[in-house]
């Protein structure tokens, strides 16, 4: 069954040879060749300001470097999103993005005029966090208790109603021999082919 398929590429840094770059790439070029819609946002290459105020996220509009972004997130039917971790959870720049877009209207709304309660907008959606790191990964899962991904997951994309929200950790990307890095672009492959 074909998907349209959101890539979300958190990589602050535009340098093509970063991993996340070619694991991105694999993902969007095996579920294109699978016959999935895919469109692809790449941050580092988007100029957007942060959001500074809660009256700015309840009233203001998506600014304008945006407004096609969110478009595209109301769009699909399952997001990927792939970063590298950095100090434990996502780069600043992917939160922040995200603080602009899974805002009151797109996101989220308040069915009730005091704003106790939230409404989903997002529901009926999917999602996958591919996250590169320099530790091993069962580091990342028993000492740290994946909290970054365990935050991005319950606190934004269930928050909006996106769910299933499945992960795939790699790591240690540092130096990996390129049988390792083949393993893990045909394991990108995969799951392109498959729209998961
Ligand atoms: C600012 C910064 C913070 C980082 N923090 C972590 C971290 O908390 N844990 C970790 O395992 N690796 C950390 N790393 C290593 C990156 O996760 C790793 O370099 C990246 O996943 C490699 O993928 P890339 O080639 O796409 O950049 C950090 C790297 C940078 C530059």
């Amino acid at each position: 069954m074909s998907r349209r398929i959101l890539i979300i590429i958190g990589h602050p840094d535009p340098a093509p040879e970063r991993f996340c770059r070619a694991l991105a790439a694999a993902y969007a070029a095996a579920a294109e060749r699978a016959g999935h819609q895919v469109r692809k946002i790449d941050l580092a290459i988007m100029d957007f300001p942060l959001l500074r105020t809660a009256d700015a996220f309840e009233h203001g509009p998506v600014p304008a470097p945006l407004r096609e972004a969110a478009e595209a997130v109301v769009w699909s039917e399952h997001l990927v999103f792939v970063f590298p971790l950095w100090l434990g959870t996502m780069p600043a720049l992917l939160k922040g993005f995200l603080e602009q877009v899974m805002r009151p209207g797109v996101a989220f709304d308040y069915p009730d005029k005091e704003g106790a309660l939230t409404k989903s907008l997002l529901r009926g959606r999917s999602a996958r966090i591919v996250v590169t790191m320099g530790m091993p990964t069962i580091f990342y899962r028993l000492w740290f208790l994946s909290h970054g991904i365990a935050s991005m997951r319950r606190g934004i994309l269930n928050f909006v109603g996106i769910k299933p929200v499945r992960e795939t950790l790699l790591g240690p990307v540092g130096g990996i021999n390129s049988v390792r890095r083949s393993k893990w672009i045909r394991q990108m492959e995969k799951l392109g082919e498959q729209g998961l």
